[in-house]
């Protein structure tokens, strides 16, 4: 069994210290075995141009940020996911980390950039892939990825177990898909959302928290508040994902057609 959950906060934008504190605060005396953050959870989201988001972003392999997190995995012997503002040289990515006591074990960079995110990040370059921590499937997507289906697809046929999802939110839709994906595929998710608003002199976006955790039949096991904080942590058995039967005679992966898919694989129209 396994102690998965999610810590939903406020970030505050361009404080990365500040929020890297609030974390370290709310998860240093939790049990548990995998916790995820959300999406870009230390830098904040409604970047002014390119410019801030490179200023803002960190190198993972020489990141404060990183060194005081895999010290918390330590301390509490579990695994993070967390969104994570990536640069790379002049390369700006909106990614997520998968981070143990050891350190980070593997990064994430979002393919499907949602609306401005276009003028401040790279997209993604980075194929999709599942980590195997202690014999369970750790896959990670980053909040709009949601929207395209092939995503949590393809991290199922990887072998994920569970789907780790920092996010943050604008739009009403995800929460309810999610129940689907998870039933499509049989994985489970944890959606980790933020609340509360960025306001910027350029505009302001709120975020619509209600994170959650949704179980391989599309069973919603805990739906969160949409304006309040929130760590909550609940016991999995992960191998329930391993069973892809839905009848007898159907099973959610061997019945499928791709001989028959082959627009999927072409390029954009
Ligand atoms: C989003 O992808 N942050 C909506």
């Amino acid at each position: 069994m396994w102690k998965v959950g999610y810590f939903q906060f406020r970030p505050l934008f361009g404080k990365v210290e500040r929020n890297v504190e609030r974390v370290v605060h709310a998860l240093r005396e939790v049990e548990a075995d995998l916790l995820v953050l959300p999406e870009l959870a230390f830098t904040g989201y409604y970047f002014q141009n390119r410019q801030e988001a490179l200023a803002l972003a960190e190198d993972p392999d020489d990141s404060p940020t990183v060194q005081i997190l895999t010290a918390l995995c330590k301390g509490g012997n579990f695994h993070l996911v967390t969104g994570f503002a990536e640069r790379r040289g002049d390369q700006c990515y909106n990614s997520a980390l998968l981070i143990g006591p050891e350190g980070v074990i593997h990064i994430y960079r979002k393919l499907h950039l949602f609306h401005e995110e276009k003028h401040w990040f790279d997209p993604g370059d980075l194929p999709p892939a599942v980590t195997r921590i202690n014999g369970v499937g750790i896959g990670m997507m980053v909040c709009f990825d949601w929207i395209f289906p092939e995503t949590m697809r393809t991290l199922t046929l990887l072998g994920a177990d569970i789907v780790c999802h920092p996010s943050n939110l604008v739009l009403s839709y995800c929460q309810q898909t999610m129940i689907s994906r998870c039933l499509e595929n049989g994985v489970f998710a944890i959606t980790a959302n933020r609340i509360g608003t960025d306001t910027r002199a350029h505009g302001r976006i709120r975020f619509t928290g209600k994170s959650q955790i949704v179980a391989p039949k599309g069973v919603l096991l805990h739906r969160g508040p949409s304006r309040k904080e929130e760590l909550y942590i609940t016991t999995i058995d992960p191998r329930e994902a391993r069973d892809k039967q839905i009848t007898s005679l159907n099973h959610l992966l061997r019945d499928r057609r791709p001989e028959f898919y082959g627009p999927l694989m072409a390029k954009n129209p």
